[in-house]
């Protein structure tokens, strides 16, 4: 791809490069998110290359992103979905009105990790519109990012610039917003329902067990990677959810077909929903075919090199690394259809035998980067997935969508995340006499 870098495909290689022992550690790539706040550059976890940083500001955070830990949120998840289905109703449901719903599932994405982390959406649903510039400014940061991860050492002289930081736009906006409720959560901690903790609360919570890791400034960089990370992943998740089975009818009216029959609870409850066999195929098909990320994830080969499967030698201190894109079209593990949106890949075909089937969902299970992989993959993967299945349960079992021009292909623009626009649709009622 450029010196001392190479770009890998071979999905034999993700446990190797992306391992569980961190020996391939993240490359001056992620450099570039850092900050540089008083003179000093300062890493997260996601930014930093260092195993040893990782592990020690992972460790309080860790379990509040497992299944159970997402689980005892989903009541919050509940209310923003609540306040998504009113807000389009009110705007488009059996309305003459075209709905951006590219727009829209970005407002959810952000209000519901507001929801989780504050008790608070951000405001987005309601507003209908950007808030204090905070979507437009993580827009701008990711293409900023998009292309200084390339040349990180330009970041030295734009944004880590000690003298002038010329640019990016900073998160400001978004670091101040999350100051501001921590404080409030502090000074009127009276006032909080904490019958039902958020993550602020847990946060909190762990500068007391953790006083020598968490202080003030450490529960705003936790909070700040809640809504850097979760809202943009999401939105873009959704966006390919929903447009990919607008483009294919058939794969639609099975969705419906399995929803209507589930005859869920609605918003639906992730309990109802996370074992319905082709709402998980439709979803992990839409993220095969659209994965968030859509840029190298680099890692450096470490002492002793790397084998390829054909015999050739890769020297440390190489960069290496695999898109999600590309491995996710190879046509080996997934077959030649491998560029079609097909969500019944993922189950058991007629003819074939249970065994056969369970070794091939293996292997594009294996294969499947969408969260990244190994010690450094996605920390937030549970609370996508929750809020994911939630919310199109829910939408497909309340309204029918239809794209506003079915020949139209929505833009897309890979700036690390590869986010959509231009995904217009119509909506009418699902069912209107349960409705
Ligand atoms: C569908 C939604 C999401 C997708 C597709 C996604 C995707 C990814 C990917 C591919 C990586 C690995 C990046 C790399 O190795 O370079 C990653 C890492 C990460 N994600 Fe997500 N993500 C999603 C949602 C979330 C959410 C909701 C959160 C937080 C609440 C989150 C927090 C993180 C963090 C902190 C890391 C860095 C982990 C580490 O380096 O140890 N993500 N994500």
């Amino acid at each position: 791809m450029g010196p001392n870098f190479i770009s890998l495909t071979d999905p034999r290689l993700i446990k190797t490069i992306y391992s569980t022992r961190g020996n391939y550690a993240k490359s001056d790539f992620y450099s570039v998110n850092d900050v540089l706040q008083d003179g000093h550059i300062i890493q997260n976890v996601f930014s930093t290359r260092s195993n040893a940083f990782h592990a020690k500001y992972m460790r309080p955070i860790q379990k509040l992103y497992s299944m159970s830990g997402i689980l005892s949120l989903e009541p919050l998840a509940d209310t923003t979905i609540s306040i998504f289905c009113r807000r389009l109703e009110e705007l488009f449901v059996d309305r003459p009105n075209t709905c951006d719903i590219g727009d829209w599932l970005l407002y959810y994405a952000w209000d519901v990790v507001g929801e989780v982390t504050f008790s608070q959406p951000i405001g987005f649903l309601e507003e209908g519109t950007d808030i204090n510039d905070m979507l437009v400014t993580a827009e701008k940061a990711l293409d900023y990012f998009a292309v200084i991860t390339q040349m990180p050492k330009l970041d030295h002289l734009l944004d880590k610039n000690p003298l002038y930081r010329l640019g990016p736009p900073s998160f400001g906006a978004a670091a101040g917003y999350c100051a501001q409720r921590m404080m409030e959560r502090i000074q009127h901690a009276d006032t909080h329902n904490h019958s039902q903790p958020d993550f602020l609360d847990h946060f909190l919570e762990m500068k007391k067990t953790y006083p020598d890791v968490v202080d003030n400034k450490q529960v705003i960089g936790y909070l700040l990677i809640n809504i850097l990370a979760g809202a943009d992943t999401t939105a873009i998740t959704l966006r390919a959810i929903i447009y990919y089975l607008l483009k294919n009818p058939s794969a639609m009216a099975k969705l419906y077909a399995e929803l209507d029959a589930a005859n869920l609870p609605l918003p639906a409850s992730y309990d109802s929903v996370r074992n319905l066999p082709y709402l998980s195929a439709v979803l992990r098909e839409a993220m095969r075919m659209h994965p968030a990320v859509g840029m190298i994830m680099e890692r450096i080969v470490p002492s002793g090199g790397l084998a390829l499967p054909d015999g050739r030698f890769v020297a440390p201190g190489t960069i290496v690394g695999m898109n999600p894109w590309v491995v996710h079209r190879n046509q080996e593990i997934f077959g030649a259809d491998a560029d079609r949106f097909n969500p019944d890949r993922w189950l058991k075909g007629e003819d074939e035998d249970e065994e056969t089937y369970r070794e091939r969902l293996k292997r594009m299970k294996d294969a499947d980067l969408t969260f990244g992989a190994g010690n450094r993959v996605c920390l937030g993967q549970n609370l996508a997935l929750m809020e994911c299945n939630k919310v199109v349960a829910t939408l497909f079992s309340r309204y029918n969508f239809g794209l506003e021009d079915p020949k139209r292909e929505w833009n897309i623009q890979n700036s690390w995340f590869v986010r959509q626009t231009d995904i217009r649709i119509r909506i009418t009622r699902h069912n209107k006499a349960t409705a």
